[in-house]
């Protein structure tokens, strides 16, 4: 349960954390945000998430809220007086509000600033990694830039529920080419049926995951080979594994892609592995 929020400088009791009505992130869309995992009260790879929100906010010409020591003390205290052993914690960052206005509000208009966390049960996703999750493919119909982390998430909300709808627990998109861009909320792996390890190469298609980056370097450690390269829906559905990784669920595998069953219908042995060393490689801050 979140019992308290932070708003702007502020830590709120969960039924009185408000931001304002014209918020630009409300109404625009004019807000970034980060989800970290939260694991023994410590917070996953929390570096290289506060770097992606400093890059997202800099592609959109918002200044950093705070200092990073500072973002990094909000992440912690929202966990801390939530009492979060194992969950997430979310932080958002709008350009703040103001009279409706497409146009940038004036400068020193301050941003808003939201943290929350929320506890999750330890042992779900590892359950669910047990069995895998199934994946349907459907067109990607979001804008061109993809790589920044907005809440514009539209599409993805939509995708998600026409995925639920097909009894799967994620949607992977498709580009115009018929290649997978990544998941509604993940990033997409497969082991081709060759035995190559294929994930999309970074461009403004898709979100530089986090925990892509970690499991690179678990790659990396393991002297496993990597080809980053666009694949398609046909060389998927043939692969001989396929997972997503995203910080919630961190390596995660898909045993179905459009109700067809991946390699022999159960999670891979390559995905397993990851999702192992995966601990092992993360940083973690207490
Ligand atoms: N989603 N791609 C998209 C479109 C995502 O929304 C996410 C994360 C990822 C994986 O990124 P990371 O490994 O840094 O979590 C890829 C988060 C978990 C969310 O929106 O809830």
């Amino acid at each position: 349960m979140t019992r308290v929020v932070y708003v702007n400088g502020r830590y709120r009791p969960y039924a009185q954390a408000f931001v304002h009505a014209e918020d630009r992130g409300f109404q625009f869309g004019d807000a970034v945000y980060e989800v970290c995992e939260v694991m023994g009260g410590g917070i996953v790879d929390m570096e290289r998430h506060l770097a992606r929100l400093q890059r997202s906010l800099a592609e959109l010409q918002m200044p950093m809220p705070m200092s990073l020591k500072a973002l990094e003390v909000v992440l912690h205290q929202t966990v801390r007086r939530n009492r979060v052993r194992d969950g997430l914690v979310y932080l958002q960052v709008s350009r703040g509000a103001g009279p409706r206005d497409f146009a940038f509000p004036a400068d020193g208009t301050p941003p808003t600033v939201v943290c929350l966390a929320r506890s999750q049960p330890p042992g779900r996703a590892a359950a669910q990694a047990e069995i895998g999750i199934s994946v349907v493919t459907l067109p990607d119909i979001r804008w061109k830039r993809c790589d920044i982390k907005t809440v514009m998430l539209l599409p993805a909300v939509l995708a998600k529920r026409e995925a639920a709808r097909q009894g799967a627990k994620e949607a992977w998109l498709v580009d115009e080419g018929g290649y997978i861009t990544e998941g509604a909320s993940s990033n997409a792996w497969i082991v081709t049926s060759g035995g190559e390890l294929v994930t999309r190469a970074l461009s403004h298609a898709l979100l530089p995951g986090v925990t892509r980056a970690t499991v690179m370097d678990a790659i990396a450690r393991e002297g496993l080979g990597i080809a980053e390269r666009s694949f398609t829906v046909d060389e998927a559905r043939v692969a001989r594994e396929a997972f997503v990784t995203s910080a919630t669920n961190t390596v995660m595998p898909v045993v179905r892609i459009d109700g067809v069953p991946v390699g022999d219908g159960k999670p891979g042995a390559v995905s397993l592995k990851l999702r192992k060393i995966f601990r092992e490689v993360a940083r973690w801050t207490a």
